[in-house]
């Protein structure tokens, strides 16, 4: 019995002391351990035939890898493995105060010359004990080809105990969706590393199967301290790996990129720093051939639906070039409420015809929602604006499946009804888009 006590005395001071000194306060999923977590799986390069995938561990994984091989039916297809060493980098969490954990490491990889149009299955460890499972993606075909993408708007507030339901039931829906745009603030406190951990959770081993697309918002910027200026989440570039943009200035490095997938363009603008660094960069994208469809998205709504809010800038600098190149969707944030809208072409004469340019959504997955203002969104009829649908007080998630001649837009809630569609039609040798 003495000695029973004595065990148990011995095991409450460890785990007082254990607890103290590094994980008081934090949730067990929230700890870095020696196994893969976060494990996030982006584009670099074409689509086609690379990805990168990133992933964290604790400090005592300094050397980490990752293995690929196509997929089989046989649980043999391990056998026939490609390992790559991957780039690992440590981060101090405790830069910030909002932070109890310290250092971490992320480790990244790239799969380079991969087939296109093949299945793939990778895991990422540290090459002996601690290894993640064998996930499952897909590369882009090499040449035009029907697909699926979905859109998030943001998650950044409850965003393991709203946000969850939304992305698992986007799974449902659209479970070969070629990628997921998060079109910005998917939390809500830049450096926090809690909110991050439900955002990884929220999505699961999701993140490592649909390759994700996040866009930069107000909410991933934040100061250290009140006499510091706002930088990007310190979490950012370590836990994502994304894009490179040669012509743009370090700062926006891995948060203005561009991403060709089977025929369609995406290019991710970054509504916060420098937008007019990203004026040429983005008619250098429009004009580049080899896009059936063009896809623009950004945080801040171009058009936006909620009182108070007004990203003129960007409808002075950035909408004659969607105009002039033939922008078909713009996917954005910010506003916490759903507006879908679009702007028709304009004749000669400067009136309006019944062939669209390019159609608008703002929308939102998360758990906090704003008013909408009619009189806004009738404000922009100076810009040839129309709006198509609008709700308040719903979380959505967005299903966008492109076929040879349409771009078909599904909005779902999140109880999985189906809110709002509309179908985007082109003529390739007129150019004419119509919108039903
Ligand atoms: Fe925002």
């Amino acid at each position: 019995m003495k000695n029973i006590v004595l065990n148990l005395l011995i095991l409450s001071f460890t785990a007082i002391a254990w607890g103290h000194e590094t994980h008081e306060g934090l949730r067990h999923w929230e700890i870095a351990s020696p196994d893969p977590d976060r494990i996030f799986l982006s584009f670099y390069g074409d689509a086609a035939t690379s990805r990168a995938v990133t992933w964290r561990t604790d400090t005592s994984i300094e050397k980490a890898v990752a293995q690929i091989a196509e997929s089989i039916a046989s649980p043999e297809f391990d056998q026939q493995t490609a390992t790559i060493e991957a780039r690992t980098e440590t981060i101090d969490l405790n830069q910030s105060s909002d932070n109890k954990q310290g250092k971490v490491n992320y480790h990244s990889v790239i799969f380079n010359n991969l087939k296109p149009d093949t299945l793939y299955a990778y895991r990422v460890g540290d090459g002996e004990n601690f290894w993640s499972e064998w996930i499952q993606f897909k590369t882009a075909a090499a040449t035009e080809k029907p697909f699926s993408f979905v859109y998030f708007g943001d998650a950044q507030n409850g965003v393991l105990s709203h946000w969850s339901r939304v992305i698992r039931m986007a799974y449902q829906k659209a479970p070969d969706a070629a990628f997921a745009i998060h079109a910005g603030d998917l939390i809500n406190h830049a450096h926090r590393d809690m909110e991050w951990s439900e955002w990884f959770k929220a999505g699961g081993w999701v993140h490592g199967q649909w390759t994700g697309i996040p866009v930069l918002g107000n909410h991933e910027l934040a100061k250290f301290s009140e006499d510091t200026p706002r930088v990007v989440s310190i979490l950012w570039r370590p836990q994502f790996t994304l894009p490179l943009s040669p012509t743009l200035p370090e700062e926006l490095q891995e948060t203005v990129y561009t991403v060709d997938y089977q025929g369609l363009r995406v290019i991710v603008l970054n509504s916060m720093m420098d937008t007019k660094a990203q004026n040429a960069y983005l008619e250098q994208q429009l004009q580049r051939p080899g896009a059936k469809w063009k896809v623009v998205t950004c945080h801040h709504s171009i058009f936006s639906p909620a009182k108070k809010r007004n990203f003129a800038y960007a409808r002075k600098a950035w909408k004659p070039l969607l105009d002039k190149y033939g922008v078909d969707l713009v996917l954005q944030g910010h506003d916490h409420t759903y507006a879908r809208g679009h702007v028709p072409v304009r004749t000669a004469d400067g009136s309006y015809g019944d062939s669209i340019e390019t159609m608008y959504v703002t929308s939102v997955s998360g758990k906090k929602m704003y008013d909408l203002s009619r009189e806004q969104l009738e404000s922009y009829a100076v810009d040839g604006y129309e709006s198509d649908q609008t709700a308040v007080k719903k979380q959505f998630f967005q299903v966008i499946n492109v076929t040879d001649n349409q771009l078909i837009y599904e909005a779902y809630t999140a109880d999985g009804k189906l809110y709002d569609k509309a179908v985007i039609t082109k003529d390739f040798k007129t150019g004419k888009k119509t919108l039903q």
